[in-house]
């Protein structure tokens, strides 16, 4: 089984979010089941190393505007397909973003081009492979399947996956002819959002299958709540919207070999996250002896994330004597009041602004929770590192949180299965409750070690969903 995987993002290369993760994971992750994946990646300023010892595949004298070049690579167990074209992909910055902070100009060229070349090499175009499925993951690679039902003869079903249905990649459509686009994709059954050109409506709409990272955020995204205005196109497509559960990475995510920690523990040997602990504390500038639970953050700081429901939590946390640890960037506003708030508790509340890899291992290493009250989470992947590293997940009900973590009440403490504090509605008044049952919890040491151990031992790699992606890249095969 060939799969052409196509994204914007993909760890350890370029990562600015959960997306990165799961498709530097999942291609390791099918190949024992007898996946062949290549994941194909626009060449940003990271990856031209690896452009310059790769093998030319395909070229282009004028793709959107200037030259361009596809060329195949190996690094880190994974092989890649780089989209080279330095027009579009090489220049310093964020992936998405210009260094005003806003959209680059031209981001409708830069992923209309990825997707449009990936058709091509779904159709043969890349010398000698050619894939039996290719796998769309959001927006930017949304027009794969317009793309594809341009091209004459036979093509590859598409499979699409919803990471977040909020970043619909919405442009002006009077850029049609120059993206290469059909006039007659511009329809509300196609490419049409209330008057835009929708690149995951696009995708949405005319592909095979649809996934999306959780079975609750399935059904959520047929609700007017969550749909963000696709819920009717999601209701109409029900029959092919699947939810399967992200996994991580437990190789590059365990605490007893993770070498951004002081010190390596385990489920059996807990006592050296305690080490991990102080230098967390040391990190924020934090008191040494907490009485309470040390707390973190590590987000993108946005409404999404209803970090600002934190913000009024914060006194009341450090009313019962916790910590709290936050590394995050993103919003101006939440960035100043998580600031606000450190020199308000100086002691007690540390601020990284920032994004820093190996810190993030190193603060699941080393808090006893971590606090995620999105407001929507389309599944969430710092729940399932914070239950890997025995850091309890104190997260909204919703999405891939509620379908992650298991509440502590009585009975499940009784029924000995608890792995973390949920609570609903996402108010601040839930989340401060929810952040007084977790130091009530914390203050039992045997219940909360006991909740520990049963995280770290819950299963959260990608064996059970990498099983489910395989089924549907065979029904999808066999449909044809
Ligand atoms: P989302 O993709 O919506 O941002 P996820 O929970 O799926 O949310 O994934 C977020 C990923 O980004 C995790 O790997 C998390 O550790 C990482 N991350 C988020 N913010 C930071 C940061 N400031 N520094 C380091 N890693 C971060
Ligand atoms: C998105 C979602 C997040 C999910 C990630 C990977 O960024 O916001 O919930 O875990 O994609 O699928």
């Amino acid at each position: 089984m060939k799969v052409l995987f196509v994204a914007s993002e993909c760890a350890p290369f370029v990562k600015t979010g959960g997306l990165a993760d799961v498709i530097g994971a999942v291609p390791g992750a099918l190949k024992p089941l007898g996946a062949e994946a290549r994941v194909m990646l626009p060449a940003y300023p990271a990856l031209k190393a690896l452009v310059k010892g790769g093998t030319e595949v395909w070229q282009s004298a004028d793709l959107m505007g200037g030259p361009a070049t596809l060329v195949a690579a190996s690094a880190e167990g994974m092989d890649l397909l780089l989209l080279d074209a330095p027009h579009l992909y090489d220049r310093a910055g964020s992936i998405y973003l210009g260094p005003d902070g806003a959209d680059w100009p031209d981001n409708a060229q830069r992923f209309a081009a990825l997707s449009q070349v990936a058709a091509e090499v779904a159709t043969g175009a890349a010398e000698r492979w050619r894939p039996d499925v290719v796998h769309a993951h959001d927006w930017q690679a949304g027009l794969i399947p317009a793309y594809l039902s341009q091209q004459a003869g036979v093509v590859p079903p598409t499979l699409m996956t919803i990471h977040n249905i909020a970043f619909q990649g919405l442009f002006d459509p009077a850029l049609m002819p120059e993206l290469g686009l059909d006039e007659r994709h511009f329809d509300r059954e196609g490419a049409e959002f209330w008057g835009r050109l929708g690149f995951l409506k696009a995708g949405l709409a005319m592909c095979d299958a649809i996934t999306t990272v959780s079975p609750t955020y399935a059904r959520e995204l047929m609700t007017p709540e969550f749909g963000m205005g696709l819920e009717g196109l999601l209701q109409a497509r029900a029959g092919d919207l699947t939810g399967i559960l992200n996994g991580i990475d437990t190789d590059v995510w365990n605490p007893e070999t993770d070498g951004a920690l002081t010190a390596g523990y385990s489920a059996k040997a807990l006592k050296n996250k305690t080490r991990n602990r102080k230098t967390v504390l040391t990190r924020f500038d934090l008191d040494k002896n907490p009485t309470g639970p040390l707390f973190c953050v590590i987000s993108r700081l946005t409404t999404q994330k209803g970090l600002d429901l934190l913000l009024d939590a914060v006194p009341a946390l450090v009313a019962r004597g916790a910590r709290l640890a936050v590394l995050g960037s993103g919003d101006k506003d939440l960035e100043a009041g998580f600031v606000a708030a450190s020199h308000r508790h100086p002691g007690s509340v540390g601020v990284i602004i920032g994004y820093d890899e190996p810190l993030s291992h190193l603060m699941q290493g080393g808090s006893d929770a971590i606090l995620i009250p999105s407001r929507f989470e389309p599944c969430g992947l710092t729940q399932l590192y914070g239950m890997r590293y025995g850091t309890l997940p104190v997260v909204a009900r919703t999405g891939g949180l509620a379908d992650t973590v298991i509440d502590a009440n009585e009975a499940a403490l009784t029924a000995g299965v608890a792995t973390g504090v949920q609570f609903a509605p996402v108010t601040a008044q839930a989340l401060i409750h929810a952040v007084t049952r977790t130091c009530d919890l914390f203050a039992q040491p045997r219940v909360w070690t006991g909740m520990m151990r049963r995280a770290m031992r819950h299963p959260v790699g990608w064996d059970t969903s990498a099983s489910a992606y395989m089924d549907l890249y065979e029904a999808l095969r066999q449909r044809g």
